[in-house]
């Protein structure tokens, strides 16, 4: 009988998705990839990828690239932490290793925002190393064919993932290996109704076996994200097409190093306050936006003011409406000018 990794890769060269990165081997442009896969779905993942990739096509080049510059090409990809840790970890290939990802996996895992499942994916897919990943799809699948039914998240549960991954990844083609698993959990081995007709691998599966598939994995309660109440204010300056918008960058916990409009919570003075800012406030906020991140769900009112005045600096400035396409902007601020009718 097949093993269970012919069987994975056998599947994956008949059902794999051509998808932008795995028609490269270039290690900088698989980073590219696996950092933005990160919490976000292929489909959205592509056109982003392709963008970058041709404003930035070498680490060389994204390295000297602004920071601005780099966050306006994730704009709308969220988990903005994870383009400026790219940023600085493709600073650091250049500035340690003359612009070349190192080959060596420890070197890999000591760049800012490489953890292990990136260094394993890189290592993987473009040094054709046995290193294995482990990613919510790939935790999926192997928690149903191993039958693993302590909860995921726990040190135990993620040690024995890993030793099973790194298990499965020995042998020819590890990266195909890696993505086979990645796929079947994108694509077959889903949360809810599995495809388990469809699986390479259903014979091997000890959930399906035991009639599982249902409650494996078992996932670990999360707490309950906090509502949060802000208020945010749209300050501007001038009128019609010389009007110009205020935004802010800097030490906004949820956003930080994206620009954005005042906000703060309970109160749009004191979002004016804090952004050293004068300008005339309307007392009756225009509408509300709902936006929901992993921890937070954030209920904001929005406040429009004119005439606004402040001391120009790197981080608070005033902006054209059509340059906003050139600056990082997160989706939340693209929701907020849009419903003040300014984007
Ligand atoms: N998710 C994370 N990495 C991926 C990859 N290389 N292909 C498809 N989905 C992925």
């Amino acid at each position: 009988m097949a093993s269970i990794r012919k069987k994975l890769l056998t599947w994956y060269d008949r059902e794999g998705r051509d998808l932008p990165w795995r028609r490269t081997r270039d290690p900088y442009a698989i980073w590219v990839s696996e950092v933005m896969l990160q919490q976000t779905r292929v489909d959205t993942v592509i056109p982003y990828y392709e963008r970058f990739l041709s404003s930035f096509p070498t680490a060389g080049a994204l390295a000297e690239a602004d920071e601005d510059a780099v966050l306006a090409h994730w704009s709308g990809l969220g988990y903005y932490r994870r383009a400026r840790l790219l940023h600085q970890g493709v600073q650091e290939v250049v500035a340690e290793y003359g612009g070349a990802v190192p080959e060596d996996a420890k070197a890999r895992r000591g760049l800012p925002g490489v953890g292990r499942y990136t260094a394993g994916a890189i290592g993987s897919i473009a040094f054709d190393k046995e290193e294995p990943v482990v990613d919510g799809n790939v935790s999926r699948v192997l928690c149903r064919l191993f039958r693993i039914d302590t909860r995921l998240g726990t040190t135990e549960t993620t040690r024995r993932l890993w030793e099973e991954a790194a298990h499965l990844v020995v042998g020819e083609r590890p990266g195909d290996l890696n993505q086979a698993l990645m796929e079947l959990g994108a694509t077959i081995c889903t949360p809810k109704r599995p495809r388990c007709e469809a699986c390479p691998v259903s014979k091997d599966c000890e959930a399906l076996a035991n009639d599982e598939t249902g409650s494996l994995p078992v996932k670990l309660a999360r707490k309950a994200p906090k509502q949060v109440e802000l208020a945010a204010v749209v300050a501007t300056r001038g009128r019609g097409a010389r009007r110009k918008i205020w935004l802010i960058k800097g030490d906004q916990p949820l956003f930080g190093g994206l620009w954005g409009v005042p906000m703060a919570e309970g109160n749009p003075r004191t979002a004016l306050v804090e952004a050293g800012l004068e300008a005339r406030l309307q007392t009756k906020p225009i509408g509300q936006v709902k936006h929901v991140l992993t921890h937070r769900r954030l209920q904001i009112d929005i406040f429009l003011a004119s005439a606004a005045r402040g001391t120009e600096s790197k981080n608070g400035q005033l902006f054209a409406p059509e340059s906003l396409q050139q600056v990082g902007v997160s989706t939340l601020t693209w929701k907020i000018l849009e419903r003040a009718r300014l984007s």
